[in-house]
């Protein structure tokens, strides 16, 4: 069987910081730097999805593009874009996850999986780039 991989990039523009609660405003900041400035700071995130599934004959596609561009409309991009990570996104409030590209790629990574329809094409990897200095891959092991 012919396997393939197909990648869908997107962007979306989101505020973050990075604190652990358990440390004082200090101890963040030493940890963390200018990324634990209490008053967020933006990036505007390019993220690659790519699906891994068998060419199907007909049609020549391992993915219904429609599906995976729903799912990363509905669950990604409508969710992240313009919003803040920290505050607007229940998974990445404080003492849960990081906002961090590793923690963006793998939550991005499993969502888009659930929203895919089963039997199909998995996802096989993320990429998020939080600009062109610096990006975090996820391959879901
Ligand atoms: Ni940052």
């Amino acid at each position: 069987m012919a396997i393939a991989y197909l990648t869908r990039r997107i962007s979306f523009a989101a505020a973050h910081r990075y604190r652990l609660p358990e440390l004082s405003d200090e101890e963040n900041t030493r940890r963390f730097g200018l990324c634990a400035r209490p008053n967020y700071h933006g990036h505007s995130y390019a993220c690659e999805v790519t699906v891994r599934g068998p060419i199907e004959e007909r049609s020549g596609m391992i993915v219904d593009l429609a599906d995976l561009d729903r799912v990363l409309e509905r669950d990604v991009r409508s969710r992240f874009d313009h919003a803040n990570l920290n505050l607007d996104i229940p998974e990445f409030a404080e003492g849960r996850l990081m906002p961090t590209g590793e923690n963006l790629a793998r939550f991005i990574f499993e969502t888009v999986q659930r929203g895919l329809p089963a039997g199909g094409a998995m996802v096989c990897e993320v990429r998020v780039a939080e600009d062109t200095a610096l990006s975090a891959t996820y391959r879901g092991e």
